[in-house]
């Protein structure tokens, strides 16, 4: 058990999902052809070439994770190697050099260590957010990948991504698209995000929560919820979530798929979410590491305003699965083997 004095005297239950500089984060380089061990520092501010790819030509990728503190006092991951080996898809689809699995999860293990004190007390649902990122750098001019690297890992106390926490939010569908069918939608590269703030500010000034993006080749089928994958519950009690080339493929969606078919005894499936048939789901939600679950209460698309369950109540199966995945991820629930590894 962590002793109190160790934990930071922070607001935990009014924290929001925003930079906060703790006290140390992982740094490793790559030159000639490979990984440097790597080590903690103090320092957050980065000094790189002005030829660094990151910065002209976006080559750099990263990854989203949370620490979560148990009952007992210990820190749970949950399912850090699904990072480690998305991140490598990342890298593969961008040309840069994989930063290996084992080594991935023991530099984010060093970071939480390091900043035990920033981890969220049990109780509070707040948990430490943890941002692995890899960018290109070096002297580079050219459209080409660069030859050095730089991957670092930093953490933060964070409350939830989108205002309320467990509380449905309305959305609107964009005309914008994030991504091409056959581009960098299924990586979590920076260019993708970079696409999503117009259209996530555009949503936020008529006072939705953020843009639902369609797919981009026939705009008519739902793709993601702003920076979270969406889900559907329809009136036969099936889980569908979309299925595309073009989204990012979500660790908790994929968690979600698992615990509905097993744990809450649901169909479970990956299909086309089409807009027009917006009548077939009883219950709909946003699902993400930073999103957690988020229930979808209702949807804008075009003139029309579609509800889901209710714009204010939360819907008993939405619930059921959000107590399922949050319970195993702060320890409560015993989730499959290895989905929890411990700090
Ligand atoms: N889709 C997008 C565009 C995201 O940025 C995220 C966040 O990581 C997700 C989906 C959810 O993915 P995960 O559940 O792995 O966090
Ligand atoms: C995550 O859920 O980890 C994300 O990457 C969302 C984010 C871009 C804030």
């Amino acid at each position: 058990m962590i002793e109190k004095s160790k934990t930071k005297k922070i607001d935990w239950e009014n924290l929001e999902f925003s930079y906060i500089k703790t006290d140390y984060r992982f740094i490793s380089r790559y030159r000639n052809g490979q990984w440097d061990e790597g080590q903690l520092t103090t320092d957050n501010q980065l000094h790189i070439s002005e030829g660094s790819t990151a910065l002209h030509y976006g080559q750099q990728c990263f990854e989203g994770m949370k620490a979560y503190r148990t009952a007992d006092g210990s820190i749970n991951l949950f399912r850090p190697y699904e990072n480690a080996k998305r991140m490598q898809k990342s890298c593969e689809r961008l040309l840069m050099p994989a930063f290996p699995e084992e080594a991935f999860v023991e530099a984010v293990k060093k970071v939480v260590r390091a900043n035990e004190e920033w981890v969220p007390p049990y109780g509070t649902g707040a948990s430490l957010y943890i941002r692995p990122y890899m960018i290109g750098v070096g002297d580079n001019i050219g459209v080409k990948a660069a030859d050095e690297y730089i991957f670092s890992v930093f953490v933060m106390p964070v409350g939830s991504y989108f205002k309320g926490g467990l509380k449905p939010s309305n959305f609107i569908v964009s005309d914008y698209d994030r991504a091409a069918p056959k581009g960098t939608g299924a990586a979590k590269v920076g260019g993708n995000y970079a696409a999503s703030l117009l259209p996530g500010k555009d949503a936020k000034t008529r006072s939705f929560s953020d843009a639902v993006y369609l797919d981009p080749a026939t705009h008519t089928k739902i793709e993601e919820v702003g920076a979270a994958n969406f889900f559907g519950i329809t009136h036969d009690n099936e889980f569908v979530t979309p299925v595309s080339p073009s989204i990012l493929p979500s660790i908790t969606k994929y968690s979600l798929l698992w615990l509905a078919e097993n744990h809450l005894n649901l169909k479970a499936s990956e299909g086309d979410i089409k807009i027009d048939e917006l009548d077939r789901f009883k219950e709909a939600g946003a699902c993400g590491t930073a999103a957690v679950i988020v229930p979808i209460g209702g949807l804008q698309v075009g003139e029309d305003f579609h509800v889901f369950y209710s714009e204010t109540e939360v819907g008993p199966v939405t619930q059921r699965l959000y107590n399922e995945l949050v319970g195993i991820q702060f320890g409560d629930i015993e989730g499959p083997d290895g989905w929890i590894e411990k700090v």
